[in-house]
Parts: C-alpha cells; structure tokens; sequence
C-alpha cells in the first residue's frame, strides 16, 4: 500500500516536472535571440577586432601592424582546432591586395579597413536563418584629436584646420592607431580555450618593461568547451599621451550600418532588434572602474536616421548617428538640472507614456539624464540646447546618457548609484526595447517618426580625459538580443 502510494506521488511528481519544464520551455521560446551566438555559448567562437580615430576612421596604419581590423575564428575538430582567419590574414595593410579588394581602396587607409573588414567577415561568417552572421567585435577608439591635421569633417562637412585646444592631442601623430598583438584561441589545459588581443597607442615602447606610464588594451577570452558563456576580459589604461581611450564589445549589425559607421560593416546581429521589442541580457562584473571620468555604459545603443525620420543612407551631411547609454559610474554627476536645462532633454516620458517637461521642477527626473545633447544639423531645436560635438562621428550626432535612477525601475536598469559597479556583478535582463521606445530623440516637426532599429548594441567604458593613468578592468558573458514577440504567443 505504501509503495503503491508512493509509486502514484512519484508518477504525480514526474507528470508535473514534465508539464513545468514543458511551460519553462514555451516560455523561452516566446523570446527569439537575435544574435548569431546566443549568450556567448557557442564553443567555435568568431570574435573581431577594430580600431578606430577620433572620427571612427584609421587616418593611418601603425607601422608593422597592418591595418587595424583582425579576427580570431575557429572551427573545432574534437580536441583541434581549425583558425579560419591566418595571422597573415590579419596582418594585411594598405598596399597588399585581398581577394575581392576594391582597387580604389587599395592606398587609401580609411576604405582599405572597411573592405578588409568585409573579408574577415566573409572568412568567419556562419550561415543561419534569418540571415548569416560574423563576429562579436571588439572596438577600441582614441580620442585624441589633432585640429590642425583636417582629418576630421564637422557634421560631415570637410573642414580645414583649426587651431588647437580643445582636444586633447600631444603634437604631431597623436591619432595614431595601436601596436596590436593577438594570441590565437588554443587550449591551454583540459578542455579549456583561451585566446586574447592586447596592445597600447605608444609605438615604440617595450612590454616586456611592463606597462608603467603607457597605455594598454586588453579583452582575453575564456571558456570550458561546452559548458556555460565565453567570458570576455577588459583592461584599458590611460597615459599621459592618450587620456581618453574607449574600449567595447560590440554586437553590430552583420550588414548595413552599423551606429558610428557611414559604410557597410560586419557583425553579430542576424536580425536587427527594434523598439519596443527587445531585451538585452548579459553578465557583468566590474572590477576597477577606470577613475571618476570612466563613462562605463551598462549598454550603449547607437542607431542612424535622418532628422526626418528616414533611414540611414550614407549621405553624411544628413545622416545622424544616435546613441543612447547609461553610465553606471556613480561619480558621474548628471549634468542636467533644473539650473541646466540646456544638458536635459526637452521632455521624459513615462511608461505609461506621460511627457513631462524638462521646466516642470515638480515632476522632471533630472538625476536620471547625464547629458543630453542635439544633432549639429538640426534646424527646429527647442532652446535653450547643447549640440554634440560635431567631430567625432563621421556624421552629427545626437546622445542621449542616463544615469541609474528609480524611474528606469520598469525596464530593469540600474536604479540607484553603485549598482552595477566595482563589487556588483550581476546578470542583467535590460527592456533596452522598452526604454529606448520612450527616449526622446530630436525629429523635424510634423515627419513621421523614425523606426528606432539599433544596429550596434554594446558594453564598456569611455574614459574621457583622465588627468592621470586609470586603469578600467571588467568582465562581460552571457551576452544576448532577445526579440520580444509584439503580440502574446500562446503557449
Ligand atoms: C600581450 O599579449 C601577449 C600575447 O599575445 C603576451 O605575451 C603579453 O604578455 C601580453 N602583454 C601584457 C602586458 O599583458
Ligand atoms: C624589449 O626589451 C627586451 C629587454 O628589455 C629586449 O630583449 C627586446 O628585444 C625588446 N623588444 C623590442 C621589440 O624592442
Ligand atoms: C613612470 O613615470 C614616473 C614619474 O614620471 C617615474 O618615476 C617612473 O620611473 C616611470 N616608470 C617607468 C617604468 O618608466
Ligand atoms: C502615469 O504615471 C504617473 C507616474 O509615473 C502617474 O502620476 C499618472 O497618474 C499615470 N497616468 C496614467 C494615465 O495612468
Ligand atoms: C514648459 O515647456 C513647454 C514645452 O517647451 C512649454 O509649452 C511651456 O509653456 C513651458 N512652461 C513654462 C511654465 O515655462
């Protein structure tokens, strides 16, 4: 009698567990990833490497380093493993002919990164509905700006030189591109793949001296074939030299524009994630946050449309990239206030879609916005406005920076200062769709508004203009774009 009792609980019990692990899995998949590796856990890893200038262009080629675009990706064959892309491959530089390489970009070190770029990308690229995919893509980005070089248009305009100071720039090459050293993915000991990218922007010094008083980029990557995330390490460090350095790891569309681009790019994203429908999960644990002018963007979205709410099509002097981030350095003060209305948005709109106006004291939620600031080349801007710089995108641009705050509760985001930060790791499921929906961006009037689909989704930090070395040190996984169906599916 007890046994046979026993017997029917455990039937009960085990119909149970079925029917809960059968609705677990029907819940999972309401939620389609957008991303050609879901939560980092496919063991042949593609993962890229870009450099950028100031104006996310290269200018010129550090000497020996070739043009700076590399990839790391690999097949596995049981315990070997098979690089798609060779050193040789990585090493290619203006001058050196690849197939498929447009002769016009052949001397010329800005188009030459672009198409190498699409060759790394044709090396690494993954077939797979809805459409094939490339590589997670590691972006580094100086911030020095040499006025007197030209290189850089305004608002997409080409313009001359201009006498210095507002930039930081050392003299003469001080846009250079990195020494760039890569370690090829291999096992390191059972089962275990390692791989990594490190470098510094001052040519000619020695690491084996260690990296005292220059600067320094790494992201090494780890993981226990088939078992849980890869797990992405970063290191930047300022110098001297190089006080505002950007290091992230981006998840770009992989075709089209991607945020920051005027020209075609490689990436991750099979499907481009648009508001409101998407989420964004990820681990992430600070551990040195970078100083007090370390930008470290839980998430930073970047987009392209015109001001009239058309697409992006490549033509700079009316394209406008678009950013929005949220800064989770609690010594980030919010630059908007109810004394600087010109760093606020002209309105935040609640989740049940409420405009409250930058001038209503009472209600506007002035600590949850850093800066906000408009495109250069828009013409009906609500006074008073700050216009963002307009060098440092090929095109104008407009950013939107938010900082943790109990309004963003609804989505997920960090609500109060510290969290997130040094001693703070967390998963995260960000409604990045949710927030981004509700973002004021800036549009013509009376233009239909703008589709808000992102193309480039990424994590890290902008350290911007450190007055001494500041070393920030993270770790990101688990990284994924889950599409949110826009109706209910039924289980
Ligand atoms: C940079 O990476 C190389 C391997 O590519 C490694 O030998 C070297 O120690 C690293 N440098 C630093 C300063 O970590
Ligand atoms: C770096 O310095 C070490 C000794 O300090 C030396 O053996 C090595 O050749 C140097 N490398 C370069 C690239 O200068
Ligand atoms: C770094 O700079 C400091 C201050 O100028 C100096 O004391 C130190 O010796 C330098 N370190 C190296 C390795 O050059
Ligand atoms: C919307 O939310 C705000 C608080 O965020 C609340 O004060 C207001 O009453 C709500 N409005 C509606 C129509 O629900
Ligand atoms: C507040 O700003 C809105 C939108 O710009 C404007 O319509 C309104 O008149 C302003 N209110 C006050 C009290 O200034």
């Amino acid at each position: 009698m007890k046994t046979k009792m026993d017997n029917r609980i455990l039937i009960l019990f085990c119909t149970l567990n079925v029917f809960f692990s059968a609705f677990s899995y029907a819940l999972k998949q309401q939620y389609i990833s957008a991303v050609g590796d879901p939560g980092m856990q496919r063991d042949e890893l593609r993962i890229a490497f870009e450099g950028w200038n100031f104006c996310n262009e290269i200018g010129k080629e550090a000497p020996g380093m070739g043009s700076p675009r590399a990839a790391d990706c690999f097949d596995l064959s049981g315990s070997s493993l098979k690089h798609r892309v060779t050193e040789a491959d990585n090493n290619l530089g203006v001058g050196t002919p690849f197939p498929g390489l447009n002769p016009k970009a052949l001397k010329n070190p800005d188009l030459y990164a672009v198409e190498k770029e699409l060759y790394l990308g044709s090396l690494c690229e993954v077939a797979d509905t809805p459409n094939p995919w490339q590589f997670w893509m590691v972006m580094l980005k100086n911030g020095n700006y040499d006025t007197m070089s030209g290189l850089c248009p305004e608002n997409g305009k080409k313009v001359g030189p201009f006498k210095p100071g507002r930039f930081p720039c050392f003299g003469d090459g001080c846009m250079n591109q990195p020494i760039f050293y890569h370690q090829p993915t291999d096992f390191t000991g059972t089962g275990t793949l390692r791989g990594s990218y490190n470098g510094t922007y001052e040519l000619g010094s020695n690491f084996t001296d260690g990296i005292d008083n220059i600067s320094f980029y790494e992201v090494v990557w780890e993981k226990k074939v088939g078992i849980g995330s890869w797990v992405f390490s970063h290191k930047l460090k300022t110098s001297k030299k190089y006080p505002w350095l950007m290091l992230y790891l981006r998840a770009d569309a992989s075709k089209g524009f991607s945020g920051g681009y005027h020209y075609d790019t490689r990436g991750m994203l099979k499907t481009l994630p648009e508001s409101p429908n998407f989420k964004v999960r990820l681990s992430l644990d600070v551990k040195r946050g970078g100083g007090p002018k370390s930008q470290f963007y839980l998430i930073d979205i970047g987009s392209c449309w015109k001001n009239n709410g058309a697409p992006c099509d490549g033509d700079v002097l009316t394209d406008v990239t678009r950013y929005s981030e949220m800064i989770i350095n609690p010594e980030t003060p919010a630059w908007c206030s109810p004394k600087n209305l010109i760093n606020c948005p002209p309105f935040h709109r609640t989740p049940n879609n409420t405009m409250i106006y930058r001038n209503d004291t009472a209600h506007f939620p002035y600590s949850a916005y850093h800066y906000y600031c408009a495109p250069g080349n828009a013409q009906h801007l609500e006074q008073p406005v700050s216009l963002c710089d307009p060098y440092s995108n090929p095109q104008a641009q407009e950013l939107v920076q938010l900082l943790p705050h109990p309004i963003w509760a609804e989505y997920g985001y960090p609500t109060k200062p510290g969290e997130g930060w040094v001693g703070d790791a967390r998963t995260w499921e960000l409604d990045v769709g949710g927030l981004s929906s509700r973002l004021y961006f800036y549009q013509d009037p009376g233009t239909p508004p703008a589709r808000r689909i992102w193309t480039s989704i990424d994590v890290g930090t902008e350290i911007f203009v450190s007055n001494k070395d500041e070393v920030a040190e993270w770790t990101l996984s688990d990284f994924d774009v889950l599409l949110t169906p826009s109706t209910p599916l039924s289980l």
